[in-house]
């Protein structure tokens, strides 16, 4: 099919396959990554902008206002050029450099907030402020604010839709990050609409105060909630089964160990999620066809994540991480990508 813009690219990701061995069970993940903005976040950010259009609050020469990590700016700036609007993008410190030097390329007008912070606090409660404070002072600014706008729940109804059809609907469990809970409130609600026995997990970082926990400063990038913070009125716990929390290093780790050992890279939120999927697989809390979203990809951190001198400078390597996951994922999991069945023609 030959697309006439951009925005079509956005949307029927493929679906990998990573099969668990000594169990009836497989990680589905839907490859997110693949989205023109490089995250699942490309869907929701122009649902956004849409529901801003329609109902009259937005208008065309209008400007858009947002604060974000990185992933939903990049997918607001792309709907901005489709739609000929302005797009103001205020970040922080802990957004990825090269997030925002992409929301730069598609000629955001990208905004710091000032303050001194940690180099893994997340200055969300400033970044918040400054962007309501534009849009009051902008004329023509909408502030989108992710977190209690419906829309981004709204805007994964078509990634239920895919999945649903990519595995002819038999989804066990579904195991997602959460940040603003948008996703997953969408994805969930969805799915156990359509069936209801299937197991919604939510995974948060360690020290991100969605599920109560305390908070503390954490370096994974734009999933959680951090102290000081509001959860967003988006998110719908009555949909979520079970809330988990899952450490940098665990994130990090196994992040790397995937990149490593299937070739798939995938950003540090989703290494998380792929760990706690794993754990449960093994605990016999889930089973079956587990869907997990790469919510976005490797190439985003490979001045963090996947450079060694920054993870160890952070203290954030364990071997027993690697060891884990070796268990869980067993030698015959190696062997299956090393398959001695895979005919190489060689000319
Ligand atoms: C990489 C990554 N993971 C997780 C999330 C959290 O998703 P949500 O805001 O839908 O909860 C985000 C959101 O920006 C993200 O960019």
């Amino acid at each position: 099919m030959i697309l006439n813009k951009v925005s079509g690219l956005i949307g029927n990701t493929p679906m990998l396959a990573l099969s668990i061995p000594d169990t009836a069970s497989r990680l589905l993940l839907k490859i997110e990554k693949n989205n023109p903005g490089g995250s699942m976040k490309d869907r929701m950010a122009r649902n956004m902008v849409l529901a801003a259009l329609k109902s009259g609050r937005l208008k065309r020469g209008g400007v858009i206002i947002e604060s974000s990590s990185g992933n939903t700016g990049i997918g607001l700036a792309m709907t901005a050029v489709e739609f000929g609007l302005q797009f103001i993008a205020v970040v922080d410190h802990h957004a990825a450099q090269d997030k925002i030097a992409v929301m730069k390329a598609l000629g955001a007008d990208v905004r710091f907030v000032s303050g001194t912070y940690q180099e893994d606090e997340v200055a969300v409660v400033e970044r918040q402020r400054l962007a309501a404070e534009l849009a009051m002072e902008i004329p023509g600014a909408v502030f989108m604010n992710q977190s209690d706008n419906a829309a981004n729940a709204g805007g994964y109804s078509d990634f239920v839709r895919e999945i649903v059809a990519q595995v002819d609907g038999k989804i066990d469990a579904y195991v997602g990050c959460v940040g603003t809970g948008g996703s997953m409130t969408g994805i969930a609600r969805g799915l156990k609409l359509h069936n209801s026995d299937a197991v919604m997990v939510a995974v948060e970082p360690a020290g991100s105060i969605v599920f109560g926990q305390p908070g503390y400063p954490y370096y994974q990038s734009g999933t959680g909630t951090p102290a000081g913070d509001t959860v967003g009125l988006v998110l719908d716990y009555s949909c979520i089964d079970l809330g988990m929390q899952v450490t940098d290093s665990q994130a990090f780790e196994t992040a790397r160990y995937i990149a490593r050992n299937t070739a798939l890279l995938v950003g540090g939120s989703t290494g998380g999620v792929i760990y706690k999927a794993l754990e449960l697989v093994h605990k016999g809390v889930i089973g079956g066809n587990v869907v997990v979203p790469v919510a976005d990809g490797g190439e985003k951190y490979l001045h963090t994540v996947f450079n060694d001198s920054w993870l160890e400078a952070r203290g954030l390597t364990d071997q027993h991480v690697w060891s884990q996951l070796d268990d869980w994922l067993g030698t015959a999991h190696l062997l299956e990508y090393a398959s001695p069945t895979l005919q190489l023609n060689v000319a």
